[in-house]
């Protein structure tokens, strides 16, 4: 982001930090945390559950069209260099081939926009697409068939040979890259370094301190559905059904790529196998598109496994240091994380680790530092709480160290260092219930039986528990708009360009739109995932449920306006303004007068109106600029280490959650345990092998890169305060990422608190505890 336009950020940002309350949008509570009727936070079984486990609900790569032909991937095998010849005469005469396309015959195209860079971006990469002999990375697309059928299209890429000119200034080792120098990162047009006072010297002189490095490896995305897109052109029109979490944003990149008006790309993706920050735009629907144009027929792209590890991305690997240094009651002095990541000259993707160090806890000095360093690979992407989920491996194992280190309680440790508001940037917090959650979590889960390390043994197994603190932003993105539509019997239909990739936004939107107009769920349809409908909203960032929420308030007001404007002099509710009236039972009533309501149908039928719709946006998002917003989390982690053979095994457990009020139980608990399953992997399990010396992935495939399964995975147990966040949609806050935050260090000081052995490598591998 240009240097002018940061200082104007800076400016505007202290403007809003000092701006009364009630200028920012939450600044007057949201009527729906005081209006109580049942449906918010009710355990509410998905409404797309029985579509999905019959088969009925269609997805993106399932989706019939006439005359569709089928596509495959031809990924490069050398990291940088060129393409010297590339045959294809084989290919294009194997059986139902219907075209080869390679840089010599696909159609101009402009590069994607990167994600982040403007409103609506939705690139993982900005290299040119099959435009030139030139390779970026190993795995990289180079030749895409057509075929009448996918075994068709897949062996036919088979036989495609290239010859390639490996060389240039290609980078596949991190050692090289770092000895080439490193930038400091940018994330979301701000730099990844922050300085308080001199953390050096005050870690110097601090009476006790640590002073560690903790490595995370790459991680590749692994959705259960593969990415994949069905699309045809109708004229200069372009119609996509894909699996994303950003239809506008899918529709206004891909229009840029191709030279058109966004208007002219229709995306629908109305159902997501799970997403976790990987399905935006990617090379696979831009090759797809294209192919299409060249043979004049719909196509299917469905990536194979193999292929989502060559061109989809994931969490980028990490070297950080964590140096923390206390005074004798463990009041902290000096907080320090820095390090260094991998990314590409062709993303704008920095890991920021140090996310969660900058509201955690109070230091009187900080350093925290991102660098980058360019590697050439797959552009690393957004992968669920990115930053955040490597990032407090190292802040919390670095807690639990100086704990240890000092002889006290980890969790009194964090206690005693709970900051009263953010401690780098001053705001006061919107709401914070960490102490709560830490009470309440050590008082379930029995955190008294602990002993020191290596103090518990039953029979080959040593057993041990550890804690940590997990901790996510509240985001809430611009571009929200929704339509509202009632109809006189009673009915109302909701509209708006957001997702459903498996999380329950369409049950617990339609809660919370039916609790706030005050009609029964079944009175509501909630439409979504479709670039016709009004909104720009991404499923990412955790932040979807405010970005609806704020959207569906902005409609709801105007809705009551008009409502209210048609029940005229007449009506009980005479005299009334948007602000005084809320939905129930039907129809409207005064807030504080249950007795002065009018029914829906009542308003209607009177005015003569069959239904009024309305359409409006959701005020600029200034909140998290005015208060410190964030999710919290208190976790609890037994395992059980084999004497013998290293084997870990988590045997116990518990997420103790600060997330602001829980819209759906049911689907909240699923999201808090989805994202520790995850956050298992990440500590025990996932590894992208790659291959330094070529730069290739070595294990692409689910039988080597490996994520639990059922039994990896022990009762999860999940508890929450459920106290309102008095400054948000619903008083809600983001459950998305929040699970998988933390969850790396409670694992590694269970595992310390199980064996004596600190592991600062993830993952936390039989051969690293033995
Ligand atoms: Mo998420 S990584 O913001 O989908």
């Amino acid at each position: 982001m240009p240097i002018l336009q940061n200082a104007m950020m800076a400016v505007m940002k202290k403007a809003i930090a000092l701006a009364p309350d009630s200028f920012i949008p939450g600044g007057k509570p949201d009527p729906l945390i005081r209006h109580k009727h049942g449906l918010i936070g009710a355990p509410i079984s998905r409404i797309d559950g029985p579509l999905k486990v019959s088969g009925r609900a269609t997805f993106a790569a399932e989706v019939p069209m006439e005359g569709l032909t089928y596509a495959a991937l031809k990924y490069s095998s050398i990291a940088r260099g060129r393409i010297v010849e590339i045959d294809t005469a084989a290919a294009e005469n194997a059986p139902g081939v219907v075209l080869v396309m390679t840089y010599k015959n696909a159609p101009r195209l402009k590069p994607m926009p990167l994600f982040l860079t403007k409103p609506k971006a939705a690139g993982g990469d900005d290299v040119p697409i099959m435009q030139d002999d030139q390779i970026h990375w190993n795995g990289q697309p180079v030749a895409l068939v057509l075929a009448e059928t996918q075994e068709q299209a897949d062996h036919a890429q088979s036989l495609i040979r290239v010859i390639y000119e490996a060389g240039g200034d290609g980078v596949t080792s991190l050692e090289v890259a770092k000895a080439k120098g490193s930038e400091p990162g940018v994330f979301q047009g701000e730099t990844l370094k922050l300085e308080i006072e001199d953390a050096e010297a005050m870690l110097a002189a601090a009476p006790h301190k640590i002073d560690v490095r903790y490595t995370t490896p790459r991680h590749n995305h692994n959705p259960i559905e593969l990415h994949a897109a069905t699309l045809a052109w109708q004229g200069d029109r372009l119609r996509i059904h894909d699996a994303v979490q950003g239809v506008a944003h899918v529709a206004w990149t891909i229009a840029q790529v191709f030279g058109i008006d966004e208007e002219k790309v229709h995306v629908t993706s109305p159902y997501v196998g799970g997403a976790f920050g990987s399905k935006n735009l990617s090379q696979h629907q831009v090759l797809a598109a294209a192919a299409a144009q060249l043979a004049q027929r719909p196509v299917r792209i469905m990536v194979s496994r193999e292929g989502v590890f060559r061109i989809i991305g994931g969490r980028t690997i990490t070297e950080q240091r964590v140096a923390l240094g206390a005074q004798a009651d463990g009041t902290l002095v000096a907080l320090i994380h820095t390090g260094t990541v991998a990314m590409t000259p062709h993303n704008n993707m920095p890991e920021p680790f140090i996310q969660p160090a900058k509201s955690a806890y109070a230091s009187r000095s900080f350093l925290l530092d991102v660098e980058t360093v360019k590697m050439n690979m797959m552009a690393n992407t957004f992968m669920r709480a990115p930053g955040e989920a490597v990032g407090t491996f190292g802040l919390e194992s670095g807690i639990d160290e100086l704990a240890h280190a000092m002889g006290m309680d980890p969790i009194d440790l964090r206690l005693k260092n709970e900051p009263e508001k953010d401690p780098t940037t001053g705001l006061p917090f919107s709401q914070r219930g960490i102490v709560e959650a830490w009470k309440a979590g050590r008082e379930r889960f029995g955190w008294r039986a602990r002993r020191g390390p290596g103090a518990r043994r039953d029979g080959d197994w040593f057993v041990g528990i550890g804690c940590a603190a997990g901790t996510y932003p509240y985001y809430r993105m611009p571009g929200g708009a929704a339509r509202i539509t009632l109809s006189k019997d009673g009915h109302a239909t909701i509209g708006i360009a957001a997702h459903e990739m498996g999380m329950g936004t369409s049950t617990a939107q339609t809660q919370i739109a039916a609790e706030r107009l005050g009609l029964p769920m079944d009175a509501l349809t909630f439409n979504y995932a479709d670039t016709k409908l009004p909104g720009v909203v991404l499923a990412g960032g955790s932040q979807q449920t405010a970005a609806i929420g704020a959207a569906v308030i902005a409609a709801h007001h105007k809705l009551v306006g008009e409502l209210l404007k048609l029940a005229g002099n007449d009506s009980p509710l005479a005299g009334l303004t948007p602000d005084e009236v809320g939905g129930l039972d039907g129809g409207l009533c005064a807030l504080d007068d249950e007795s002065r309501c009018e029914s829906y149908a009542s308003i209607l039928s009177r005015a003569k109106r069959e239904e009024v719709s309305v359409e409006a946006k959701a005020p600029l998002p200034l909140e998290f600029l005015h208060w410190s917003m964030h999710s919290h989390s208190a976790l609890f982690c037994e395992v059980r280490v084999n004497a013998v053979t290293g084997e870990i095994r988590v045997s116990r457990f518990l997420g103790s959650f600060d997330c602001g009020r829980i819209i759906n139980s049911k689907t909240a608990a699923s999201q808090f345990r989805g994202g520790i399953i995850m956050g298992l992997g990440l500590a025990l399990m996932e590894e992208t092998q790659f291959d330094e010396r070529t730069g290739r992935i070595m294990n692409p495939s689910l039988a080597e890169y490996h994520v639990p399964v059922h039994l990896d995975v022990p009762e999860i147990d999940i508890i929450w305060s459920d106290e309102a966040d008095p400054h948000t949609p619903m008083g809600a806050r983001g459950v998305g990422e929040i699970g998988i935050t933390g969850v790396g260090a409670a694992v590694a000081n269970a595992v310390f608190n199980a064996t004596g052995k600190r592991v600062r490598d993830l993952p936390i591998t039989l051969d690293k505890v033995i």
